[in-house]
Order: C-alpha cells, then sequence, then structure tokens
C-alpha cells in the first residue's frame, strides 16, 4: 500500500537517509544528460554498507536513455550478485542550477525497483525530494507501486 513519510528538510531524515542523499547529490555531477539537461542522481546502500552511486545516462537515439535509478540497480546487481539493497535515495537538478528539482521515479523504474525487492525478499527504503519540495521516505518499492505486475501474473 501507499503509505510513506514526508519531511521539510533532509536533517530530519535518519542518519542513513540524509548520507545516501548525500551520495546522490554527488552522482550528478556524472550525468551524461546533453538532451535533457536534466541530471538525475541516485545512491544505494547494501546489506554490508556499500554504496553505490548512479546517474542518468543519455544518448541522441533518445529512447536509449536510462535512468539513474536502473544505472544503479543494474550496477549494483552486476557487481555484487547476491547482496541485499537496504535503501536508496533519488534526487534531481537541472542543468546549471544548484537546487534541486522535485521529481519521482518513473514507471519504468518502479517496476525494476519492484522485482528487485521481491528477488531479494527484502524491503528497498527509498527516498526522493518529491512534489512541494518535501522530502519524502517509502518503507518498500512495493509502497511506490501498488497493484504491481509481476511473475505470478504469468
Ligand atoms: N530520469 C531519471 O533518471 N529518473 C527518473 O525517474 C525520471 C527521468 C532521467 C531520464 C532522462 O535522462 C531525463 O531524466 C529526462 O527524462
Amino acid at each position: 500500500m501507499s503509505d510513506y513519510l514526508t519531511f521539510d528538510a533532509a536533517e530530519s531524515l535518519d542518519r542513513e537517509s540524509r548520507y545516501l542523499i548525500n551520495k546522490a547529490k554527488e552522482a550528478t555531477s556524472h550525468s551524461y544528460s546533453p538532451y535533457s539537461k536534466f541530471k538525475v542522481g541516485a545512491a544505494l546502500i547494501l546489506d554490508d554498507g556499500t554504496v553505490v552511486p548512479g546517474s542518468n545516462q543519455e544518448n541522441a537515439s533518445y529512447p536509449l536513455c536510462m535512468c539513474a535509478e536502473r544505472v544503479v540497480l543494474y550496477a549494483a546487481s552486476a557487481i555484487y550478485p547476491g547482496h541485499k539493497i537496504h535503501g536508496l535515495a533519488v534526487v534531481a537538478q537541472r542543468a546549471k542550477e544548484k537546487d534541486l528539482v522535485p521529481a519521482t521515479p518513473c514507471g519504468a523504474c518502479r517496476q525494476v525497483l519492484f522485482e528487485f525487492e521481491e528477488r531479494q525478499k527484502k524491503p528497498i527504503r527509498i527516498v526522493l525530494f518529491g512534489p512541494g519540495k518535501k522530502w519524502f521516505q517509502f518503507p518498500s518499492a512495493a509502497s511506490l507501486l501498488p497493484l504491481a505486475f509481476d511473475k505470478n501474473s504469468l
């Protein structure tokens, strides 16, 4: 179900979330987004404390652009197989602007997050800077994607 917490300031969040937010902010500097000029940074933390950063990667063939969330999830799965993901933060900025822009994960990324969560049988906490310039903390990928399509539907 779609239950989540909201916070006016990042400082009000727990220590791990604040750490991931900072890593996600840093990751925006490696965004390759010459077409959208929209820099997205993500960072996830594994069960052993390893942090994996990622950012959106674009291409002149627009449909090939890849969101920061999927970059970071696929990187974690490829480099640290078998590890469980504890939490993930995502933030966005317009090129040449310092302030964060409210943004929420797209539907495709929610679907991928959901299957990672199903695979590892453990909730993935998600923190994002969203509408109203508030911080949102979701307890799981499932809470970001009610009535998700999954392998049991096949
Ligand atoms: N983008 C992300 O990285 N994550 C999202 O959840 C939404 C969109 C990227 C994709 C593209 O490079 C740019 O933002 C504009 O859509």
